[in-house]
C-alpha cells in the first residue's frame, strides 16, 4: 500500500491505495470523478486523459503512487462555476461531441494542445496532435473544428487577462 497525497481539481486528497492503482482508478472508483472514461486496455484511446501538472496525460497509464505530489485536473474540473471552460464551450458550439464517451479526454487534449501551441493552431497540426485519441463515432472534423475555435478564444481571454 502506498499513501497517495494529490491536489485533484484543486481538493487536497490523502489516500492509501494499493501499489498497483492507477491514476484513473483512484480518481473514478475512489473519488467518484467518472468523467474520465476508460475506452480501451491497450492505452490506444485517450477517453482517459486527464492533466498532471498541466500536462495531458492517459491516466490509465500512471501508477496513482507515481504521481504523488502532483496536480492533477479532470474534466469536472475545468469550469469555472457555472461558466464553461472555452474548449467545453467551443465543443457545444461546434457539436464536438456525438456519442460523448470520448469528448472528455478530447476536450483534456484539446486544451493541452492549445497551450503547448501559443503561435495558432492549424488544421493538420490539430489532426496530427489528436492521434492519441481515439473517436468511435468517427466524427474528428467538429472536433477539430472545436479546438481551433476555442484556441483564438483562449488567446482571447489571455490577451484581455493581460491588458487588465
Ligand atoms: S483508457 Fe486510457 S488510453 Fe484508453
Ligand atoms: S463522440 Fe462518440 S466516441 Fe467520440
Amino acid at each position: 500500500m502506498s499513501e497517495v497525497k494529490l491536489t485533484v481539481n484543486g481538493r487536497n486528497i490523502s489516500k492509501s491505495v494499493s501499489d498497483r492503482t492507477l491514476l484513473v482508478e483512484l480518481l473514478r472508483e475512489e473519488l467518484g470523478l467518472t468523467g474520465t472514461h476508460v475506452g480501451c486496455d491497450t492505452s490506444q484511446c485517450g477517453a482517459c486523459t486527464v492533466h498532471i501538472d498541466g500536462n495531458a496525460v492517459k491516466s490509465c497509464t500512471v501508477l496513482a503512487a507515481q504521481v504523488s505530489g502532483s496536480s492533477v485536473t479532470t474534466i469536472e474540473g475545468l469550469a469555472k462555476g457555472d461558466t464553461l471552460h472555452p474548449m467545453q464551450e467551443a465543443f457545444r458550439t461546434h457539436h464536438g461531441l456525438q456519442c460523448g464517451f470520448c469528448t472528455p479526454g478530447m476536450i483534456m487534449m484539446g486544451v493541452d494542445i492549445v497551450n503547448r501551441h501559443p503561435e495558432g493552431l492549424d488544421e493538420t497540426t490539430i489532426r496530427k496532435e489528436l492521434e492519441g485519441n481515439i473517436c468511435r463515432c468517427t466524427g474528428y472534423h467538429n472536433i477539430v473544428k472545436a479546438i481551433a475555435a476555442a484556441a483564438e478564444d483562449m488567446r482571447a481571454g489571455a490577451t484581455s487577462l493581460a491588458a487588465e
